[in-house]
């Protein structure tokens, strides 16, 4: 049995833990993330969580009087320069150490970022949000760098997003590498074809290439169809399915952003009984819509605040 502490942008941690509960663990929310446990929680969390940060293994949660001696015992176990988290509040203590050894975000598909790129787990979760399994079509018609469509492919072909990546954990003395390689084993059996379309597509001829490379490097080019086109004018998938988006903000590099939502407006139509999830800065632009969210979440994404907003059409 193994206890973790898995991060998340603030907001997200319902979403994370419920997650982790459909990786088999034993879940719980708390500020910042999600405590977990169960047997090779780290690596079902590090290899399976498509919303986690970061992960780390629990070593000692008490009294603040016992942290000397978890701290000699956690550096004999993993030798001197192991990265230990230390944490106290009140007269209570934990540590712990990183079990990931880099930001679970960088999935290593990423050639470029694009001029406002979401995080691959705030897309990730943006997905979990809206309820999207990859049994119905999926549509980013703003897609810049790929990430929405992208995160949504390899959640429709249910592969772990840490499945091409090693973590710091796997070189842990007296790791058993045969559990984590049954977790890896067994988290492989669950992928599949994905069963409906994912199409992404921008106005933007640059950013239509660079997803077109990034969704080649993450290997799932033949299950997303990217294109060039204005939002305003697409001609959507058949559906009903989701639609999922983070349309321009505002920055130096975007233009009207205005513009760019009476062009999402405008496609509104052609997507009746469709799902509609987005991120937006907050509830300024998005009024441009004319639409009642049917929930909201606020979180962050890149150190700026965003919403969650999830409608049905
Ligand atoms: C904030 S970026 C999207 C970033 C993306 N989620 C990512 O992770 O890279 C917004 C995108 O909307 C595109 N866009 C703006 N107006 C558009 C329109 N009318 N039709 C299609 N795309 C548009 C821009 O070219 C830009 O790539």
């Amino acid at each position: 049995m193994e206890r973790i502490f898995a991060a998340c942008a603030p907001g997200l941690e319902e979403l994370l833990a419920a997650e982790l509960r459909g990786l088999g663990l034993s879940a719980t929310a708390t500020p910042g993330g999600a405590e977990a446990e169960g047997a090779a929680a780290v690596a079902l969390a590090c290899v399976g969580s498509r919303l986690a940060d970061a992960v780390s293994l629990r070593l000692f949660a008490g009294p603040a009087s016992g942290l000397a001696a978890a701290l000699a015992e956690g550096k004999a176990r993993f030798g001197a320069g192991a990265d230990m988290q230390v944490r106290r509040r009140g007269g209570e203590a934990t540590v712990s150490i990183d079990a990931a050894g880099g930001p679970l975000w960088k999935r290593g598909w990423r050639a470029r970022a694009g001029a406002a790129p979401l995080r691959e787990t705030l897309a990730a979760a943006l997905l979990a949000f809206a309820g999207h399994d990859g049994d119905r079509p999926l549509l980013d018609p703003m897609c810049g760098s790929g990430t929405i469509a992208i995160e949504g492919a390899l959640r429709a072909a249910r592969r772990a997003p840490g499945a091409g990546r090693s973590f710091a954990f796997e070189a842990w003395p007296g790791r058993d590498r045969a559990a984590d390689a049954e977790v890896r084993r067994r988290l492989a059996t669950a992928e599949r074809t994905p069963p409906a379309p994912v199409w992404a597509s921008d106005r933007n001829g640059g950013a239509v290439r660079l997803a077109g490379r990034n969704a080649e490097a993450a290997g799932v080019a033949t299950w997303v169809r990217v294109e060039r086109a204005d939002a305003a004018l697409l001609q959507p998938p058949t559906g009903p399915g989701l639609v999922a988006v983070n349309p321009p903000y505002g920055s130096r590099l975007e233009g009207d952003p205005a513009a760019a939502w009476r062009a999402l407006a405008g496609l509104l139509p052609r997507l009746r009984g469709w799902r509609l999830a987005l991120v937006a800065p907050d509830r300024g632009l998005e009024k441009i819509l004319g639409l009642s969210p049917s929930a909201a979440l606020s979180t962050r994404n890149g150190g700026m605040s965003c919403l969650l907003l999830k409608y049905e059409l």
